[in-house]
């Protein structure tokens, strides 16, 4: 048997695109040899030991093709391709012999989102991903925010160590200073925060800033630490000091009064005075964040913000000398929480701000998410784009046309998710 070069290179690419060379090692080695060496002699001997592979091949290529005009995601990942997208966390089956996909922790701090209709599977993916984590005793520790359903709660059954915090159940200061820490750091973060989930805009800001700031020198005389009651009482001082008058000074007073007020009638939720520290809860236990008691959207967006920024600012303190997973975020129907809202249109304030920026920078410092919507309109591009691993249920409609465009399917391909 004789090749010439030409021959070989068809037959090669015949048996690589029918998959026989993952199958079949003689073969792949043959053709590896031609491609890498331009020698035929194996693919040559391989050929006289088995003739009848390249029908056989042929016919298995055009099996191939046939199937692809039924199902273009046919053929299935398969051997070669599943060190790509195989992991510890299993995702799923992906092929006839139920091969697993799944995902490795640190994957996560590269972004996971689910998308798809009620129904379909998001949450009973999303749970079954925790679960592996936790009996597989993740050194990282979960952060599972929920907002509509308590669906994660019953994992406290299997694993006791897991904490479950309802909104009245927390006491937290966001102004209290840790050891970490520093005033100023505290101080400025809270601030911006504030600044964008409560509509602080030119003149409350900077009242409310400089009230924090006398509200933190009155806290070193009597040692007490800073909370809302005690900003609240500076509100006046603070605008006197500013020098404002008329209708912009009633205005800013009244806006900063209301709310403090907001975070003061919260109790000792939001208006501690000695909070759970970062260091000793949030850091050491696996966390379940339950906020569907809360009401005011307001209030949940500010400790949201506040929790995950914190979170970040502790670990950026306290660096890992090689990048990990440390926390993973988790929330189902994220659309309150990861709003797909537009900074307003007159002002440009835009009260996503500090969730964006965290969005952004929080991978450096070993944050991952799993965040799950039923739309992917109802997600913002901010997230969606920062975001490596989407998992796509099928949807139709407007949404279908915007994951086709994340998934890179072509509309061939999104018939698929319909
Ligand atoms: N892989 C699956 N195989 C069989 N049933 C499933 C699977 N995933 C989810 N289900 C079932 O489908 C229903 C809806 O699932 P759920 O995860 O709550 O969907 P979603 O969060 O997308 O609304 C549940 O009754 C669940 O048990
Ligand atoms: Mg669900």
């Amino acid at each position: 048997m004789h090749l010439s070069y030409k021959e070989a290179k068809r037959l090669s690419k015949l048996f690589k695109e029918s998959r026989f060379t993952e199958h079949k090692d003689k073969l792949f080695g043959a053709c590896r040899v031609f491609t890498e060496y331009q020698d035929r002699t194996a693919l040559e001997d391989y050929l006289e030991e088995f003739p009848e592979i390249e029908e056989e091949a042929e016919i298995e290529l055009e099996r191939i093709e046939e199937e692809k005009t039924t199902d273009p995601f046919k053929p299935y990942p398969h051997d070669e391709d599943l060190k790509y997208i195989d992991g510890q966390i299993k995702t799923g089956c992906i092929n006839e012999q139920d091969q697993m996909a799944g995902l490795n922790p640190i994957d996560f701090t590269q972004g996971v989102f689910i998308c798809g209709m009620p129904g379909c599977g998001k949450t009973t993916l999303g749970l079954s991903m925790l679960y592996q984590m936790l009996n597989a005793n993740c050194p990282y520790k979960l952060k599972i925010i929920e907002d509509t359903k308590p669906d994660a709660d019953f994992l406290i059954k299997d694993f006791p160590d897991t904490k479950i915090l309802e909104f009245k159940d927390l006491y937290i200061n966001p102004w209290q200073v840790e050891d970490w820490d520093t005033e100023l750091e505290k101080m400025n973060s809270v601030v911006e925060i504030l600044s964008s989930t409560m509509w602080m805009m030119q003149h409350s800001g900077l009242i409310f800033k400089m009230a924090v700031e006398l509200a933190y020198k009155v806290s070193k005389d009597t040692g007490l630490p800073v909370n809302f009651s005690m900003i609240k009482t500076q509100v006046t001082a603070a605008a006197d000091k500013v020098g404002l008058a008329g209708f912009d000074y009633k205005n800013a007073l009244d806006h900063i009064n209301f709310i403090c007020e907001t975070f003061i009638q919260t109790g000792k939720s939001m208006n501690a005075h000695y909070g759970f520290t970062i260091e000793n809860l949030w850091n050491r236990h696996h966390v379940i964040l339950n906020l569907m008691d809360e009401s005011s959207p307001y209030i949940k967006s500010t400790l949201v913000m506040y929790l995950l920024k914190e979170w970040q600012r502790y670990n950026e303190k306290h660096p890992l000398p090689h990048p990990e997973l440390r926390d993973l975020v988790y929330v189902d129907e994220s659309r309150n929480i990861f709003p797909a809202s537009r900074p307003h249109n007159e002002s440009g304030h835009d009260p996503n701000k500090p969730l964006k920026d965290w969005v952004g920078s929080r991978r450096s410092s070993g944050i991952g998410y799993i965040v799950m919507t039923q739309e992917i309109q109802s997600a913002p591009d901010w997230l969606i784009d920062n975001t490596a691993t989407i998992i796509g249920f099928p949807i139709h409609g407007e949404n279908r046309d915007k994951f086709l465009r994340v998934a890179n399917l072509d509309e061939h391909g999104g018939g698929y998710q319909s």
